[in-house]
């Protein structure tokens, strides 16, 4: 069976237990836990077993979608004020000119709080109920973006940026004071007690740390079993630049020389690697999180998805803010569709994604990439009623009334 296949339920319900006991999945943090899954035929046996009081059941309308909660496993919090702005110029010259500005800033506590609170406010809207986040630089600053994330109720990773060169000196760290904030930031997390929350090890790029403290980092990962997100083989001059700074390897061998490549990393990008890289990737488990909407604006290139799933790869799709302009994953759905259209007119053997591909890498393809496949990305008994109506009666920007004939299939593919 394709993994990448999709189960419509035309009239179906879901039963969700609101004290999380209905299964014995130990490992989710779920209050709200979905007991059972099935067809509207079936709804008055499921009443009875789950002792259902007619009060309980909210019905969906007919243009109304229940689906699960989207994710993003790719997005950078502090570049929110700039989505839209600077596509002028390739990714190094990018981060110069515009990124690190920015970011830098965060010093200021109520700039953080300002656009944090927007950034997780807007990408709920947009339906995202997982997000793998980029803080900056700063510890303090992250910390304040994992309190808008409780406040709003999100699911999220976050991570304090690791930078110890390559950008402006006041928006640098030594070596010494990376892990040193790093543990102080993992604990700090930690310590709000929020299920939902978890920090993550977030290296930049191979470029702004060195061997070295990449490998303390990895330590770091190891020992107390966290996630690790940074970017990979994004932008052909960058490439080149790793290759240039470690002795010819590949970027994958060198964030694999520092442990860094695990069931519980995911890389942003990965447009340019090499078979190898792709062989490392899916034997160590790593994922890719697909950023369609940043790789055209940055004139990055394009990522062959197709290729990369073939070779084993777990992908998601990430919106890449700022990077990406949009923070709405269904943007870098229809994104990932086009760019994969513009790669089979290049390559006649390359099929364009469907709506069905991008459904998935948006849902259960972005929980594998986070390693959360056990909690969220579907709606299977046992894991976290993660979800989001999608009400296509009235579209947004134009007003216009959608027949309410369409089948459940046609609405979501109106709905990309
Ligand atoms: N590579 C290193 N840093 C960044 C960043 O902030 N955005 C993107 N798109 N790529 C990066
Ligand atoms: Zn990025």
């Amino acid at each position: 069976v394709d993994p990448y296949s999709l189960t419509v339920i035309q009239n179906g319900f879901v039963i969700v237990d609101d004290e999380g006991k209905a299964t014995n999945n130990t490992r989710s943090t779920a209050r709200f836990q979905i007991a059972a899954v099935g067809d509207a035929a079936d709804l008055h046996t499921a009443k009875k077993k789950f002792n259902f009081a007619r009060e309980d059941l909210i019905t969906l309308g007919k243009t109304q979608l229940l689906l699960p909660g989207l994710i993003d496993t790719h997005i950078h919090a502090p570049q929110y004020p700039n989505a839209g702005l600077g596509y002028d110029k390739p990714l190094l010259e990018w981060l110069d000119n515009y990124t690190y500005k920015l970011e830098k800033q965060y010093r200021d506590q109520e700039l953080c709080k300002r656009v944090f609170d927007a950034v997780v406010r807007k990408t709920l809207d947009h339906g995202t109920t997982t997000a793998c986040y980029f803080g900056s630089l700063f510890r303090d600053s992250t910390l304040v973006l994992a309190s808008s994330v409780t406040r709003y109720g999100q699911r999220a990773f976050v991570g304090k940026i690791n930078m110890t060169k390559l950008a402006p000196e006041d928006y640098i760290e030594t070596a010494e004071k990376s892990i040193e904030d790093t543990l102080e930031f993992v604990k700090e997390v930690m310590d709000i007690g929020n299920p939902l929350i978890q920090p993550i090890i977030t290296p930049r790029f191979a470029l702004s740390v060195d061997m070295e403290l990449m490998k303390k980092l990895g330590a770091i990962a190891k020992e107390q079993n966290l996630h690790i997100q940074t970017h990979i083989s994004e932008n052909k001059d960058e490439v080149k630049m790793v290759h240039e700074l470690y002795d010819n390897k590949s970027y994958a061998d060198v964030y694999n020389e520092a442990n860094l490549l695990t069931p519980k990393t995911v890389l942003a990008h990965g447009i340019y690697l090499s078979e190898d890289e792709m062989k490392l990737l899916s034997k160590t488990g790593t994922s890719i999180s697909h950023c369609p909407e940043s790789n055209v604006n940055l004139g990055s290139g394009i990522c062959d998805v197709r290729k990369l799933k073939n070779h084993g790869i777990t992908l998601g799709l990430g919106t890449d803010v700022a990077g990406g302009a949009s923070p709405s994953i269904i943007t870098a759905m229809r994104s990932a569709i086009s760019a994969s259209t513009n790669l089979s007119f290049a390559d006649e053997n390359s099929k364009p994604l469907t709506y069905i591909d991008v459904f998935y890498l948006a849902t259960l393809g972005g929980a594998k990439a986070l390693a959360l496949d056990d909690q969220i990305g579907n709606f299977q008994v046992g894991k976290s009623f993660d979800a989001i109506i999608v009400d296509l009666d009235v579209k947004s920007s134009s007003a216009d009334y959608l027949s309410t004939d369409l089948t459940p299939q046609e609405l979501l593919q109106n709905f990309c």
